[in-house]
């Protein structure tokens, strides 16, 4: 039928040429013109040519009009196959630019496979946290228990029982602050301002020998270079019927060796107050070598374990003696890696914290 079609065609425009005729032509000129278009919009254009308002297959629709209508309506099916194919060639072009398209998008989106992932990030553990660890690690090896304790305390147990009753001036020396909620004595609860209520607390639950320590969280009203509102403090006690002083600098001498890995260091007792311990002492040491190093340092405070506190411990204080020290993590920290400024290490800077680590 096509050729039939296509024959009368030409007999209706009195042309006969060799080869295509004109419909077929118009389609392959279609077919090449949208093979050629390299892009949606060329394409569009394009188009236009043969199927638009002025469009060649739309003036062939025209021409129709002028036709009797048994030819019209040969001739109109004709026309039609012609404007079937030249969709078709326009619907697979349309095709394959979106297809080159989404392929050239995916080229550049593609993900490389070989690139290491981006991961998450693995944390680290805060230099203060390494120093809680190694004091826990250096007492459990020389047969210390440790223990842990509420940070918020009592009044009794945060001072009374630690021999500084209400208006000693001692309190003073450890501004505190205060919780909303009061004790079982009608006294404000606060945040602990020392460990030292762990001696108690411990000494109250477990018998005699008593071989603790306590490190923890600790609160004050302070805040420069060297003094954070919240720090942390690590509590020594060891009471039994003959624990004295020397012991105290026995075990707190080979505590720094090991702690800052070096026997090259000098450990001095000076003579200082505390109401929980008597004698008291301030415990300084001195590197030999190193960026600090004749300097004396102060990293705790220390004592032989006054009667009173003794016997708040539920203990009998003509049997029971030892000691007592409750030294800052946080300074231990800054003189194992020497940092100036205890802020650092509460900032929460990547680049400071990642040093450790
Ligand atoms: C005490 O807190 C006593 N409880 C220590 C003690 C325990 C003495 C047992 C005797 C027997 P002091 O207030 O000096 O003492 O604090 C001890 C250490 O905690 C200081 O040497 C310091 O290293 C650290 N420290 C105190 N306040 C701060 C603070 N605001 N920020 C950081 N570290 C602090
Ligand atoms: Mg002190």
């Amino acid at each position: 039928m096509p050729r039939f079609v296509f024959r009368s065609l030409f007999q209706l425009h009195g042309k006969r040429e060799q080869g295509m005729n004109p419909l077929d032509q118009i389609v392959s000129q279609a077919r090449a013109d949208f093979l050629a278009a390299s892009d949606a919009a060329a394409l569009e254009n394009a188009k236009a040519l043969y199927l638009g308002k002025s469009g060649q297959i739309t003036e062939q629709m025209k021409s129709l009009g002028k036709l009797p209508p048994e030819e019209k309506k040969v001739q109109g099916a004709v026309i039609n196959a012609a404007k079937v194919q030249i969709e078709t060639a326009l619907t697979e072009r349309r095709d394959a630019l979106a297809n080159a398209q989404m392929q050239t998008r995916l080229n550049a989106e593609a993900i490389d496979v070989s690139l290491p992932g981006r991961g998450r990030s693995v944390g680290g553990i805060h230099p203060v946290m390494r120093t809680w660890q190694r004091v826990e690690e250096i007492f459990r090896s020389i047969g210390f228990d440790v223990a842990d304790g509420p940070e918020i305390e009592t009044d009794w147990t945060n001072f009374t029982a630690l021999n500084s009753p209400e208006n000693h001036p001692a309190r003073s020396m450890q501004d505190t602050f205060y919780v909303d909620g009061k004790d079982s004595q009608g006294k404000q609860l606060l945040l602990r301002t020392h460990t030292s209520p762990m001696q108690v607390r411990y000494a109250r639950m477990n018998k005699p020998p008593i071989k603790v320590i306590a490190p923890g969280r600790t609160y004050r009203v302070d805040s420069d270079a060297t003094h954070s509102p919240m720090f942390h403090q690590v509590e020594g006690l060891w009471i039994a019927e003959d624990i004295s002083f020397a012991d105290l600098k026995g075990v707190y001498l080979n505590f720094v060796k090991a702690f800052f890995e070096t026997d090259d260091l000098q450990v001095r007792f000076r003579p200082s107050y505390f109401p929980f311990t008597e004698p008291s002492a301030e415990i300084d040491i001195a590197f030999g070598s190193g960026p600090l190093k004749g300097r004396w340092l102060e990293v705790s405070g220390s004592g032989q374990v006054h009667p009173s506190v003794v016997r708040n411990m539920g203990l009998d204080p003509e049997k029971y003696i030892g000691f007592a020290f409750g030294s800052g993590l946080e300074r231990l920290t800054m003189l194992r890696y020497g940092v100036n400024d205890l802020r650092l290490f509460y900032e929460g800077d990547l680049r400071f914290l990642k040093q450790f680590n």
